[in-house]
Order: C-alpha cells, then sequence, then structure tokens
C-alpha cells in the first residue's frame, strides 16, 4: 500500500506528528486570564479576514484537548508540535505571568506524554499580546527581549518534560506578510517596519534559545522557517534576477543570519534599510541550533516586475500545473530540493519537516465520512520526497504533518481546511478523513518495516 513511498529511507527512530497552533485552535480567548493578541484585534477589525472569522472558539481546544489527544493516538503518531499562547502565560507581554495560562499547558503536556506523544513546543506563533504591539510590537528591540523573558517562564516550568523547543515559527510571515504586505496581524504596510521586524524577529530568536537552554539543560532547540523553491519564469536575464532577489527575500535574508553569513547584501541594498545593529547581533542570532525546521508548502515561479512591491518579482502562474484550494502550485520536489538545500548549503545536522499540508474545499459524505484524495495524494508525493531526501543525505529526523485539525486558517478564516481531521464548527464534531487513515496506514507500515 506504501509502495510510492520509500519507507525504509526513514530511520526506525523517525519522528511521525501533527502540528497546530495556539491561536488556530484554542479559542477560549477570554478565559484562564488570557488576554488579547495581535490575531484578536486583526480578525476583530471588519475586512481583515474573510467572513469576518475569528479565532474565540475556533476548535475550542482549550475545552476539548483530551479528545484531540485521542485523536492523535488514533492515528498512531508519536509526536505533536504545537505553541503556547504569549498572551496567555504573560497577559501584559511581560510583567506578572498568569498561573491559569501556565496550569493549561501543563496538563496538556502531561496528557501528551501520558498517551505516548511527544511535545514539540513552539514559542511564538504570531500571537503576540497586543499590550506589545502597542508598545511597538517587532519593530522595538524591547519585544525580542520580552520573547526571551517569555521563553525563560515557559521552559521553566515545562522543562523538566519538554525537550523539544522551536524559538519562532515562521518569521518571514510576522515579518513580510505582517508588516510589509498587510495580510497579517498587525497589518502594516511598510518596508522600514517591515526590515526592522525581520531584525528583531531573529534576535529574539538568539535571545530565546539562550534562555530555554539555561532553563533546560540538554534541550533541542530549533528554530521553525517556511521557504519555497524559486523558479525563474525563463531565461531572460531580468527574470533570473527577479528569482534570486525572491529567493533572498523568502530564504535567504531568513536563513543566512542564523547560520553565520550575516544578512544578505544585495537584499541590504534592495531594501535601503539601516538594520537596528548592534555589536554582538549576529553573534547571538547564530547561536548554534539542534535542529531546523521547515514547513515547505509550494512553490514559486517569477518574472521581473520593476513596477510592483518589494522584490520586484511577480509570481506567474504555470498553465497545466495542479494547484490546492490555497490556489498553491503543488510540487513535491520543491520539498526535496529544499531539505538538501539545508543540508548541503547551510549545513543543518538535523531536519524536521515540521508543516507540510493542503487545503481543499472538503465534504462530509451521506455516510458521514470524508473522502479527500486530492490531500491524501499531496501527503503521499509530500512523503515520497522526503525519503529521496533522506536517501540523498538529508537528515531528516521527523515529518509533522499541517494540520491535525481544520483549524482558522489565519485572513482566510475557516474555508480553507487543511485538518487531517476534519471538525464541524457548528457542532465541533471531528472525524478522520480519509488523509487521516492513510497517514496512520503509512505509520504503520513504517513501523512493522522496522519491527
Ligand atoms: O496555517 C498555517 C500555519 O499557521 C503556518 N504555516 C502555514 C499554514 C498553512 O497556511
Amino acid at each position: 500500500m506504501s509502495d510510492s513511498i520509500d519507507l525504509a529511507a526513514f530511520p526506525p527512530d523517525f519522528v511521525w506528528g501533527t502540528a497546530t497552533s495556539a491561536y488556530q485552535i484554542e479559542g477560549a480567548v477570554a478565559e484562564g486570564g488570557r488576554a488579547p493578541s495581535i490575531w484578536d484585534t486583526f480578525s476583530h477589525t471588519p475586512g481583515r479576514v474573510d467572513n469576518d472569522d475569528h479565532g474565540d472558539e475556533a476548535c475550542d481546544h482549550y475545552h476539548r484537548w483530551p479528545e484531540d489527544i485521542a485523536l492523535m493516538r488514533s492515528l498512531g503518531t508519536n509526536a505533536y508540535r504545537m505553541s503556547i499562547a504569549w498572551p496567555r502565560v504573560l497577559p501584559a507581554g511581560d510583567g506578572p505571568v498568569n498561573a491559569a495560562g501556565l496550569d493549561f499547558y501543563d496538563r496538556l503536556v502531561d496528557g501528551l506524554l501520558d498517551a505516548g506523544i511527544t511535545p514539540n513546543i513552539t514559542l511564538y506563533h504570531w500571537d503576540l499580546p497586543q499590550a506589545l504591539q502597542d508598545r511597538g510590537g517587532w519593530t522595538t528591540r524591547e519585544t525580542a527581549e520580552h520573547l526571551a523573558a517569555y521563553a525563560s517562564v515557559v521552559a521553566g516550568r515545562l522543562g523538566d518534560r519538554v525537550t523539544r523547543w522551536a524559538t519562532l515559527n515562521e518569521p518571514l510571515c510576522s515579518g513580510w506578510i505582517g508588516h510589509l504586505e498587510g495580510r497579517m496581524a498587525p497589518g502594516l504596510t511598510d518596508l522600514t517596519a517591515a526590515v526592522h521586524a525581520s531584525y528583531h524577529l531573529l534576535l529574539g530568536h538568539g535571545l530565546a534559545a539562550q534562555a530555554i537552554r539555561a532553563a533546560v539543560p540538554g534541550a533541542q532547540v530549533g528554530l521553525v522557517t517556511n521557504h519555497s523553491t524559486v523558479e525563474a519564469a525563463s531565461t531572460r536575464p531580468e527574470d533570473i534576477a527577479a528569482a534570486t532577489r525572491m529567493d533572498g527575500h523568502t530564504n535567504r535574508w531568513w536563513l543566512d543570519p542564523v547560520y553565520g553569513r550575516g544578512f544578505p547584501a544585495d537584499m541590504r541594498e534592495l531594501y535601503g534599510v539601516a538594520l537596528p545593529e548592534r555589536p554582538g547581533d549576529l553573534e547571538t542570532m547564530t547561536v548554534p541550533l539542534d535542529w531546523h525546521g521547515l514547513n515547505y508548502y509550494f512553490p514559486v515561479t517569477v518574472a521581473d516586475d520593476p513596477a510592483g512591491p518589494v522584490p520586484y518579482a511577480r509570481e506567474v502562474r504555470l498553465p497545466d500545473v495542479p494547484r490546492t484550494g490555497m490556489d498553491w502550485q503543488i510540487d513535491a520536489d520543491g520539498l526535496e530540493t529544499f531539505l538538501l538545500r539545508l543540508t548541503d548549503d547551510y549545513g543543518v545536522r538535523r531536519l524536521y519537516v515540521t508543516e507540510n499540508g493542503s487545503a481543499f474545499p472538503d465534504t462530509v459524505g451521506p455516510d458521514g465520512t470524508v473522502d479527500d484524495p486530492e490531500r491524501t495524494r499531496y501527503l503521499e508525493q509530500h512523503l515520497g520526497a522526503c525519503a529521496r531526501a533522506v536517501r540523498k543525505g538529508a537528515p531528516l529526523a521527523g515529518y509533522y504533518a499541517w494540520s491535525l485539525l481544520d483549524n482558522f486558517e489565519w485572513a482566510y478564516g475557516y474555508d480553507k481546511r487543511f485538518g487531517l481531521v476534519h471538525v464541524d464548527y457548528a457542532t465541533q464534531a471531528r472525524t478522520v478523513k480519509a488523509s487521516g487513515r492513510r497517514y496512520a496506514d503509512i505509520i504503520r507500515a513504517h513501523r512493522q518495516a522496522h519491527a
């Protein structure tokens, strides 16, 4: 059944997980002492999110987590990537700790461990406390310092049981989409703010990594970044240069400083924004990591666009290529390519695919099942790409499918469904989709192969 995926390529201790994030699933935004985040503000601003959806209830995971852990068990997964809501733990962003917030995650971690599921905790998956945004958010250096203080609090409480930690999820989205494109919280369209935010996010990453290590001896600390392979739409020199710029914007800007190369000179020049640099910052950003998490969804093909927005490269729609419900091009080879780039070009010694998945418009059949062949195929193709990368030397230690549940897909609201498990938002009923059952079969087949 798993013929198309070379499961034997994966090591016996390969991590099979699912992933979610706090604001996308928890709901209960006003319970247990939680204060608003920038996503509460953004989603409650009319017109920012499709259908004016918001995360007030989401998947009600805050109350239904035992059921959700049971679902993870039913899939046979042995790991779960989750994030902590900063405004549950430190409602003002800094200052007093909210004990009820930490207690929630304490119970969740215990529940996961009791079920034989290893938590992989991301500290920041975009839900900055609004109180910090009111003081400048990521455009200020203080937010990076506050992230480290928050990391100490969480790691100090959970670090006796949790060893696998990530500082940030997809700083590109916080930096570029949140501050330059305005399509995500805090909704700014300001290049200077975006470049400064990107700098402080990576500084915060380094400071938080140090804070986790200080609190948890033996912690395995990583960073999660999202990337796309970039192709030029033609062999015209202008399009090739556009592809180099897009690669700088999407990939090198977020990896080079972390892996000791500093911020790419071509992109510094292109942005033309002075970085808020201080001596020692780059060393902090280059803190050695135990692992790198790659979130991969799609490749991009670009053409020169001198009149367009930074980085002056416009996506070109290739004819006849399959796309997901997000209108994202499907190309699993890009995942193989990027895993090998992280391995060969950046020298990463331990990798996880920390997110990969697809949205399609699912329907629940008359018999109550959800048949999702396109998502199933996407999953199989991308696991196949992982196996090929491993055969070529990528030190891939695990795969976390995005997502366990259908959830709040940010500016797209609830219409875009990424889950292996369908959620009926009216009743909160969960139904494992055919893709979820297929994932369970793959995991079982891998275990049997190594039994
Ligand atoms: O839902 C998001 C997630 O929060 C971050 N990575 C991409 C996913 C799909 O868009």
